[in-house]
């Protein structure tokens, strides 16, 4: 016979149940909590629409709620609901006017609750998105002249002549030499030019891609833009896509990951495969601390013989790019890379669609997501101002500027 304490097993079989009536509790109002948000979303959507007299798309009758939050449509009894999907009316009908002009009338964050202005994002979802030429043109005109992308986004030999004494973005005491030595690593030019792409795709790691089957959708455009390394491994192709052509590396993974390239190369050079035809984009000059492992980037590539390009940010180009965005309104210690690209496609591209930009704990139909696609990781408070940012790219699709996709493709 073993030795068995009566007590002792009582007090752990005490406290185990006592854990289990707490995860749930737990588990209970968590469910409750997004079953009533999740009901309110649509019921304020749809109150929305009401107000104003008119009828969703092409839909005739009333909405019937169903047990799950969804709406059923009286004109469909196959049992079709009513999901938030790009809808059936166009950006020019009175109807998206009056929707859109309820998210342009928002013009500081703290004029609204974050779920107002998410409410009112989810009643725009049923709107085609079309670019307004002339809001598009007039805030390209904006960019050139404060950023102008096709000149300076990097630093090349034009912009950046021998000898310069380069300054840094936020070590600006810190001045870097520009060495024949680094000087020969710049391309002569940028390549690329004004408007060059028809349409391009920012992508950014928000949790809102996993499931969005965009992959394909984000493949077929002209130029992909991607932000810090992000996984575009088979299990994730389908919502993100593989095609890269500009990839930027925070510093940091390098240090982190692959011990600043003073040991082995080869881990990071296989990394880098992984983005077949991809340029990569370091900010080398934004500290000091950066430079040295951002530079070591570009001889690892050449001992490897490798063909694809490395760029460093022009430090000038991120200090007017901060300043243009800070007078718009996003205050940040520092601007995310994704709102970077945004800015530079914005010139390089004729459209430029947005996926993956969400600040967000739910997804427009009310589902909690991850933080990225990949992993459930959150940043460092306060660093960047992603509400700010993603509030500023809902504004810019509404006046048909760019297109934020945010649902299923
Ligand atoms: C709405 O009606 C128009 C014209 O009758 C039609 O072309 C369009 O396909 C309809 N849309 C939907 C979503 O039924
Ligand atoms: C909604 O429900 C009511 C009562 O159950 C029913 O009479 C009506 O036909 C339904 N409407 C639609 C559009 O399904
Ligand atoms: C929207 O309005 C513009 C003029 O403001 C017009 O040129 C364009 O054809 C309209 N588009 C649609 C789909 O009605
Ligand atoms: C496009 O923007 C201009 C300038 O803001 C505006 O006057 C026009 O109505 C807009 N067109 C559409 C279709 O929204
Ligand atoms: C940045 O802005 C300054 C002043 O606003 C301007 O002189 C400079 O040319 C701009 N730099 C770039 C790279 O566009
Ligand atoms: C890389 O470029 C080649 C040749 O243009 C193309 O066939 C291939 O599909 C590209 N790879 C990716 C991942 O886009």
């Amino acid at each position: 016979m073993g030795y068995a304490d009566p007590s002792g097993g009582r007090d752990l079989l005490g406290n185990r149940t006592l854990l289990f009536i707490f995860i749930c509790a737990f588990a209970l109002v968590t469910l409750l909590q997004q079953i009533l948000y999740g009901r309110n979303y649509i019921k304020r959507g749809l109150q929305f629409s009401w107000q104003n007299g008119e009828e969703l798309g092409n839909w005739t009758g009333i909405f019937n709620f169903t047990d799950d939050g969804a709406v059923k449509t009286g004109s469909d009894a196959g049992g079709r609901y009513f999901e938030f999907y790009e809808g059936p009316l166009d950006f020019n009908s009175t109807k998206c006017l009056e929707l859109r002009r309820d998210i342009t009338n928002v013009k500081v964050l703290s004029m609204v609750k974050e779920s107002d202005l998410f409410d009112r994002w989810k009643s725009l979802q049923v709107c085609k998105w079309e670019m307004n030429v002339t809001e598009a043109n007039a805030f390209k005109s904006a960019l050139t002249r404060c950023c102008n992308a096709p000149s300076f986004l990097f630093t090349t030999q034009k912009n950046t002549p021998l000898g310069t004494k380069l300054r840094y973005e936020v070590d600006t005491s810190g001045i870097f030499p520009i060495s024949s030595e680094i000087f020969n690593i710049f391309p002569k030019d940028m390549p690329y030019y004004r408007s060059q792409f028809k349409k391009c795709a920012v992508v950014g790691n928000g949790g809102i891609l996993k499931d969005s089957k965009c992959g394909k959708d984000i493949d077929s455009t002209d130029f992909v833009f991607r932000c810090n390394l992000p996984p575009i491994t088979p299990k994730y192709v389908e919502d993100v896509g593989m095609k890269t052509d500009v990839v930027t590396i925070n510093p940091s993974i390098i240090t982190e990951r692959f011990n600043k390239l003073e040991k082995w190369r080869r881990p990071f050079y296989e990394v880098l495969q992984g983005y077949e035809n991809a340029s990569l984009l370091l900010p080398a000059f934004y500290n000091t601390r950066n430079t040295d492992v951002s530079i070591r980037v570009k001889y690892v590539l050449d001992d490897f013989e490798s063909q694809q390009a490395v760029y460093y940010f022009h430090p000038q180009y991120l200090i007017n790019v901060s300043r243009f965005w800070l007078m718009q309104g996003v205050h940040a210690k520092r601007i995310s890379s994704g709102l970077i690209l945004v800015t530079a496609a914005l010139e390089l591209c004729e459209e430029v669609h947005l996926y993956g930009f969400w600040g967000f704990p739910m997804d427009p139909s009310g589902n909690f997501i991850t933080h990225h696609y990949y992993d459930n990781v959150k940043p460092r408070p306060g660093f960047h101002a992603m509400p700010s940012e993603i509030f500023n790219f809902i504004h810019m699709h509404s006046k048909g500027i760019l297109r934020v996709h945010t649902g299923t493709c």
